[in-house]
């Protein structure tokens, strides 16, 4: 479905990623790990027409979208989460994710069907039904998230990404999340993901990625990954990321 080929970023003097390829399949669930400035959200935004690679390619269910811009790769089915949620401050709950609806699916919505996918997608991702009022500004971080999720997921992607959608959370609410991840694929979308609490990565992943200094170092299933000895290494003395395991 998405393949990222030789993809290497150049940002001033520095090589945030390099040569690296991955590929994500239909249905699958791709987790992206790495330490902190390893090149994730890079990555991301690489794929989402953020950013334009200074090499290689990405091409997404057969089509070159190397340099496309964020709304034809949105309307083409790639839809995303920040790694910082952030939103549109003065609108409601429910108009963020109409905004998904109507302007992220390439097709034409009228205004009450943008709401009522709005309400459906709010209440699956388990948003308070009580707020959808409420202005993104008054919103708490993990509400914000879930907002987040919404939108991306009204404009009805074939592949989401999500960054760091479980940071923040307890492990009760991580838990629920990926419940929610799971459900999100049940329903045919693949997704790629990146955390770091290797606890949710390796419970959700059919397969990870391993980057560190913008090269990938590492890809396989989660418990080969995890006796990886380069994947040990990088991490030795980071005993949070193995938290849980
Ligand atoms: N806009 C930018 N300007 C300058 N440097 C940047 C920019 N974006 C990213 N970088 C640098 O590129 C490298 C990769 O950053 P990136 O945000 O992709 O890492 P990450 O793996 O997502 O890290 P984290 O786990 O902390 O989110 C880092 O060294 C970062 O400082
Ligand atoms: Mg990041």
């Amino acid at each position: 479905m998405l393949e990222v080929r030789g993809v290497t970023k150049q940002i001033g003097g520095l090589t945030a990623l390099k040569d690296v390829n991955i590929a994500v399949h239909e249905h699958e669930i791709l987790g992206l790990v790495g330490p902190n400035g390893a090149g994730k959200t890079t990555l991301f935004s690489i794929i989402t027409g953020i950013h334009r690679p200074t090499a290689g390619t990405v091409i997404f269910c057969g089509n070159d979208i190397t340099g496309k811009t964020p709304d034809a790769i949105c309307r083409g089915g790639i839809s995303q989460t920040f790694q910082i949620a952030k939103s549109f401050p003065s609108l409601s709950a429910r108009e963020c994710v109409m905004v998904g609806a109507l302007f992220g699916t390439g097709e034409r919505v009228s205004l009450p069907k943008a709401r009522e996918t709005a309400e459906e997608t709010l209440s699956f991702v388990g948003f308070p039904p009580e707020k959808v009022e409420t202005t993104i500004n008054k919103l708490n971080v993990i509400e914000l998230k879930r907002v987040q999720l919404a939108r991306a997921l009204a404009s009805r992607p074939k592949l989401l990404l999500l960054d760091e959608l479980t940071t923040g959370l307890n492990p009760k609410e991580s838990g629920e999340a990926v419940d929610l991840i799971r459900q999100i694929r049940e329903r045919g979308t693949a997704i790629l993901i990146i955390e770091h609490v290797m606890r949710v990565i390796m419970g959700v992943s059919d397969r990870i990625v391993v980057l560190d200094h913008g090269e990938k170092i590492a890809e396989g299933r989660p418990t080969d990954v995890i006796h990886n000895q380069r994947v040990i290494d990088t991490y030795l003395g980071d005993f949070n990321a193995f938290e849980g395991l």
